[in-house]
């Protein structure tokens, strides 16, 4: 299948090229676009065919079902059965924007979305083309992030080529997505609510609006859907063998030593620093940080070193996002 590349301007997208967009989806076809976090890969979320290609293109499990990305408030609603007073709250305080609500599903929501569920995890999201593009269509786009299963979501559209090339109709290319992280998935569909992937909308800034949640996915039986993404053992990988280290200046030392090739990412500059590392610096704030994370991460995988190794972030709520996919980074199997 050939992949073309639409360039378009990231703040007011050209309506010809969302039109082409659109005219391939409402065909079912699977156009990549970006969101304000990462790349998404659209399907028309009505079409259970069309749905069906994103898991193909993706390799995904067909265990793991994919969030609903809808143009406004009231689009959502006409997907859920409940739209309890939390929901309306949270849309109105972070729509568009990155947080995504778990909500029990309606019937026009093909099971193939929600992976046989009785939920459906739908968002607003907060990039000038992606919000042309699903207004356009008028339809849902069912997009998870535009790479293949369990790899790096891509904050480009080199990457969605490099991982869907040959794979998909049409990549939206806006330039770099400012997010850099998945957004946060919140379960409104317990009591108290669950945050099942923590992102760039915080737990606090959650619990102001709406009061107590909990975290941590809750591990089904196996037999139904994921709950949680954080079931997926490894996600949002690397190629290249990842490690989180606090004395990460010693690690890189030491691999060094023993003639190993070495990519090194730190959030602060050492003034000694081992020789010969591909060393790359991002920001010490969690936003900096977040945004450039995946793009380090494609980069050092590109040159192809025997280890990837990573200085520790900070602490504190902020970081959590990027402590958890870090974590799963790690993760080899
Ligand atoms: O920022 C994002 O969320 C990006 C952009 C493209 O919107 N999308 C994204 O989608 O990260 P994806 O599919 O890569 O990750 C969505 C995660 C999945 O791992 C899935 O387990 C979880 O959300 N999810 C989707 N539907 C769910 C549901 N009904 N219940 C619980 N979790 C769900
Ligand atoms: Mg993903």
């Amino acid at each position: 299948m050939p992949c073309d590349v639409l360039r378009l301007n990231a703040d007011s997208p050209e309506a010809d090229a969302i039109a082409r967009a659109s005219r391939i989806l409402l065909a079912g076809g699977l156009v990549a676009f970006p969101t304000e976090t990462v790349y998404g890969l659209g399907a028309n979320a009505l079409d259970s065919v069309a749905v069906g290609r994103i898991f193909s293109a993706k390799g995904r499990p067909a265990l793991n079902p994919i969030i609903v990305h809808v143009a406004a408030k009231p689009d959502a609603k006409k997907l859920v059965t409940d739209w309890p007073a939390q929901a309306e709250k949270l849309a109105d305080q972070f729509w568009p924007g990155p947080l995504t609500l778990v909500l029990p599903k309606a019937a026009c929501v093909p099971d193939l979305v929600t992976a046989g569920g009785p939920t459906v995890a739908v968002r607003v999201p907060a990039h000038p083309v992606a919000l042309a593009l699903l207004r356009k269509c008028d339809v849902p786009l069912a997009a998870p992030s535009a790479n293949r299963s369990t790899e790096l979501s891509p904050t480009r559209a080199e990457h969605v080529m490099q991982g869907l090339a040959g794979r998909i109709d049409l990549v939206l290319d806006a330039g770099p997505t400012l997010g850099g992280l998945e957004s946060t998935v919140l379960d409104l569909t317990t009591d108290p609510p669950r945050l099942l992937r923590p992102g760039l909308v915080t737990a606090g800034q959650i619990q102001a609006v709406i009061g107590a949640i909990v975290s941590g996915g809750s591990i089904g039986n196996g037999a139904g859907p994921l709950r949680s993404p954080g079931q997926m053992v490894r996600h949002y990988a690397p190629k290249t063998p990842l490690e989180v280290l606090t004395d990460s200046r010693r690690r890189v030392a030491d691999l060094r030593q023993q003639g190993l090739q070495v990519g090194w990412l730190t959030w602060r500059d050492f003034a000694d620093a081992p020789a010969g590392a591909t060393l790359m610096i991002l920001p010490g704030d969690a936003a900096g940080y977040s945004t450039g994370l995946y793009a380090a991460l494609h980069q050092l995988d590109q040159i192809g070193p025997d280890q990837i190794v990573v200085e520790t972030p900070p602490n504190g709520e902020e970081w959590l996002a990027v402590h958890d996919r870090l974590r799963r980074a790690t993760t080899r199997s």
